[in-house]
């Protein structure tokens, strides 16, 4: 998807949205916030510290490598209407990245493509459920109608967390893929029924 497309449908962000938050994981406490400019080294080291597997799950493929560039690009999206968010804990030598999880506006301007990246050290500790909680609340606050991921059938770690999150997962058209998605918006109430007209009253006879 090209980010750069001007057909998207640019939104404000809501008032205060997502300060930087400390959150308790199992394991470490951290801090979740919107991924900027100066990541760059972070999501360097985090993407070198990927195996072969976390790859697959993440892009579908064997991406090899993150150029200078292409890490300028990721931390760098317009936050005003995609959210790229990172879990970073304080290490001696600065931050170190362990989860990203992002979402990036289809062109339609009404709905979502998930994606979620969690260490492999870092895992079952709740990362992506928070991640994916966050995204969820910014896409809703944005009046997107609904958040969408394609998982790998046999990725039971993601398809866990979207099901305990209300998404409903149904095999895609790509073989293999199952698609995952989250309606956002309350379903209207059934129109109100106009009131009957009451039949004049029939005259006795
Ligand atoms: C899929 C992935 C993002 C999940 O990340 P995660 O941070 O481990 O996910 P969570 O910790 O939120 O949830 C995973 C499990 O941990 C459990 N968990 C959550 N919080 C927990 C806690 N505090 N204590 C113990 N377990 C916990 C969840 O219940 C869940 O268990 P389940 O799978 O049996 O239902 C991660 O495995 C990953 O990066 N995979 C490779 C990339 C990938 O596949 N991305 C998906 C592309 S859309």
């Amino acid at each position: 998807m090209n980010p750069a497309d001007p057909t998207r449908i640019v939104r404000a962000p809501a008032a205060g949205e997502l300060p930087p938050q400390v959150a308790a994981f199992k394991r470490i406490t951290a801090t979740v916030r919107l991924l900027h400019d100066g990541d760059e080294p972070q999501l360097q080291e985090f993407f070198h510290s990927h195996t072969p597997d976390t790859l697959y799950g993440r892009y579908g493929c064997l991406v090899a490598t993150m150029t200078p560039e292409r890490a300028h690009q990721l931390v760098n999206v317009d936050q005003t209407r995609d959210c790229a968010l990172g879990i970073f804990a304080a290490a001696p030598g600065g931050e170190v990245l362990h989860a990203v999880g992002r979402y990036c506006l289809d062109p339609d301007g009404r709905s979502a493509e998930l994606a979620f990246v969690v260490r492999e050290t870092m895992r079952q500790q709740g990362m992506a459920t928070t991640l994916l909680r966050l995204l969820t609340k910014v896409a809703r606050a944005r009046g997107l109608d609904r958040l969408w991921a394609q998982v790998n059938t046999h990725n039971s770690d993601m398809l866990g967390v979207f099901r305990r999150h209300g998404f409903t997962l149904a095999a895609d058209r790509e073989p293999g893929v199952v698609r995952a998605v989250l309606p956002l918006q309350a379903a209207a109430p059934p129109a109100a029924r106009p009131a009957r007209k009451r039949a004049p009253a029939r005259r006795r006879r």
